[in-house]
């Protein structure tokens, strides 16, 4: 069912700084920020070949991330991103085999303007795992 990884999302306590470090020191295509109030985020894409890279900074004051900050004061991945066809019938299929989506079930428009769900990360291995419909 899944497709390829779209993202992997790395939480930052330092955007510029994570920018630049892409930039230089890995060479990498780094896009300009972002801010995504709707999400509580601020987001830097990098291109790679094969899939892209989302720094995640905090926006706002309820942020999402701010408590994986609080835990993570060096910053980590956040979250996997993977593409279905159909988010409407992956959702379904997921929550037959038990899997629970996060929120009111329903996709929001991501960060790329496309639909999106996240799924619980104690079912995924301890991963937070987002659904991009392509
Ligand atoms: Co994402």
């Amino acid at each position: 069912m899944i497709g390829r990884l779209n993202h992997v999302a790395i939480a930052v306590p330092d955007l510029e700084a994570a920018a630049a470090q892409y930039a230089g020191a890995l060479g990498a295509r780094v896009g300009a920020p972002q801010d995504e109030p709707d999400h509580g985020v601020t987001v830097i894409f990098i291109e790679l070949p094969n899939a892209k890279i989302e720094l995640l900074y905090p926006l706002g004051e309820n942020s999402p991330i701010q408590g994986f900050l609080d835990k993570n004061p060096s910053g980590g991945i956040h979250h996997v991103c993977y593409e279905v066809e159909d988010i409407i019938a992956a959702r379904d299929h997921l929550k037959a085999t038990g899997a629970r989506v996060l929120g009111d079930g329903e996709p929001k428009i991501g960060a790329h303007g496309k639909p999106v769900l996240f799924l619980h990360p104690k079912d995924f291995q301890g991963t937070l795992v987002e659904l991009e419909q392509v």
